[in-house]
């Protein structure tokens, strides 16, 4: 079996939703302190709380590159409460899996989203459970290499 997925080489290959959202009303950005790789997602969000646009900048490896790409499109068009939902494993399985090594990358998706809409929440004044946002990227989950 090969080790990339036809959906992760297609997402690798042909980013959806690359760039930036010059008016973003949320932009989260994370990094993976191991291996450098760093996550940035930029969200625009209409009054009825849905994602209108979202933008991704990964400077990063290929699954982290591919998981971003299939992330934003999950959660495009859907509420913020549930692009809040959006796991990893969400991201993972949508990608039609990723080598178990690999899985790490698609854990700074959905912490990236995550911080975009806390952002937009604390940029809105709108009220929310902070136990809902993860704190700071801790490397447990992440890269042992
Ligand atoms: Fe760093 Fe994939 S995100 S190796």
């Amino acid at each position: 079996m090969a080790l990339y997925s036809e959906k992760v080489m297609d997402h690798f290959r042909n980013p959806r939703n690359v760039g930036v959202i010059e008016d973003a009303d949320g932009i989260g950005e994370v990094g993976n302190p191991v291996c450098g790789d760093i996550m940035k997602i930029y969200l625009k969000i209409n009054d009825e709380k849905i994602i209108e646009d979202v933008k991704f900048e990964t400077f990063g490896c290929g699954s982290a590159i591919a998981s971003s790409s299939m992330a934003t499109e999950l959660i495009k068009g859907q509420a913020v409460a549930d692009a809040l939902k959006l796991t990893n494993k969400a991201v993972t399985e949508a990608l039609d899996g990723l080598p178990t090594h690999k899985i790490h990358c698609s854990v700074l998706a959905e912490e990236a989203i995550k911080k975009a809409v806390k952002d937009y929440y604390d940029k809105n004044g709108i009220e929310y459970d902070p136990s809902i946002f993860p704190a700071d990227h801790d490397c447990e989950h992440c890269c042992g290499n």
